[in-house]
């Protein structure tokens, strides 16, 4: 089996700073690094290290072609990324000393991703392969709609959140995977609790009180407790977390297990400085003593 992301590629930013900028503020960063990110090539590179077959959907611009090759030299199936004309999209990321971050986004290519390229990249998958989606391209209710009529897994992490993109491809779900404050909104707005909104696996992360597991079928309740790390760097662990989930699903894994798998995998994560390029294997996630 394997998994497809429709996903964003970015040039990561990243200054490490004395607290996060606030308005009007002028603030030197100590240091400057940069990294492969993006929500979508982080969970690429995520499944490829936990042992799973990614294919990745999406597009880069003219200045994106050291991103691809850096996808495939980490094991991620690439022939479905564009190279359009359209620059390539990064982020600037402030980290402070907690390893809290803040985001600037700024998308280009990773929202224009063709139709005809994903209808050609999807078209090769198999029934039972997993599809996954986070909120930084378009087409993500076209790639729903038509991965669910071709029988694929649907996996959307809401991620950044947006109420009307989550509504939007909600129908078409098996697996959401959310924050806490996310799933409140998602409450508020839909008038269902998670277990009730028609998803199969609502998986919801608690922060410093680890993660739950709702199953939408039975409203049974799973809980994971948070590993004792200190933090470094969160970012990324979040994408982690979810590519290892759906690596284990792939890899035959029982939720629970592949949840208990992503958890280790998100705290490692969280203790190394960056994203894409040090995202933890298998090996170093079964190793990791906490
Ligand atoms: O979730 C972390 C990611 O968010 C970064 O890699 C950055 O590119 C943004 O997309
Ligand atoms: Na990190």
């Amino acid at each position: 089996m394997a998994i497809w992301n429709l996903g964003s590629i970015n040039a990561d930013m990243v200054y490490t700073m004395p607290h996060l900028p606030t308005a009007g503020e002028t603030l030197a960063a100590t240091e400057l690094d940069q990294f492969l990110g993006g929500k979508g090539a982080n969970m690429s590179v995520a499944a490829a290290r936990a042992g799973s077959l990614a294919h990745h959907i999406g597009a880069v611009g003219p200045d994106g072609k050291w991103a691809v090759d850096r996808l495939t030299e980490y094991g991620v199936d690439t022939r479905h990324i564009a190279q359009i004309d359209v620059p390539t999209g990064h982020a600037i990321i402030a980290v402070d000393q907690q390893g809290e971050n803040q985001i600037i986004l700024y998308s280009g290519a990773n929202q224009k991703i063709d139709q005809n390229s994903l209808k050609q990249a999807l078209t090769q998958a198999n029934a039972g392969d997993i599809l996954v989606m986070q909120n930084e391209t378009n087409l993500q209710v076209d790639a729903a709609r038509m991965a669910r009529g071709l029988g694929l897994k649907v996996c959307y992490a809401a991620a950044p959140f947006d109420e009307v993109a989550v509504q939007a491809v909600l129908p078409y779900l098996d697996f959401l995977i959310l924050n806490q404050v996310e799933a409140a909104q998602l409450e508020r707005s839909t008038g269902k609790t998670p277990d009730a909104l028609g998803v199969s696996d609502v998986i919801m992360t608690l922060g410093a009180r680890g993660a739950r597991h709702i199953d939408g079928n039975t409203g049974v309740i799973h809980d994971i407790p948070a590993l004792p790390v200190t933090a470094v760097d969160t970012t990324g662990a979040g994408d982690t977390f979810t590519g290892y989930i759906l690596s284990g699903l792939d890899r035959g894994l029982p939720m629970v297990n592949a949840m208990a798998q992503a958890n280790r995998a998100a705290a490692l994560m969280v203790t190394r400085h960056g994203t894409a390029d040090v995202i933890p294997d298998l090996k170093d996630v079964l190793d990791a003593r906490f």
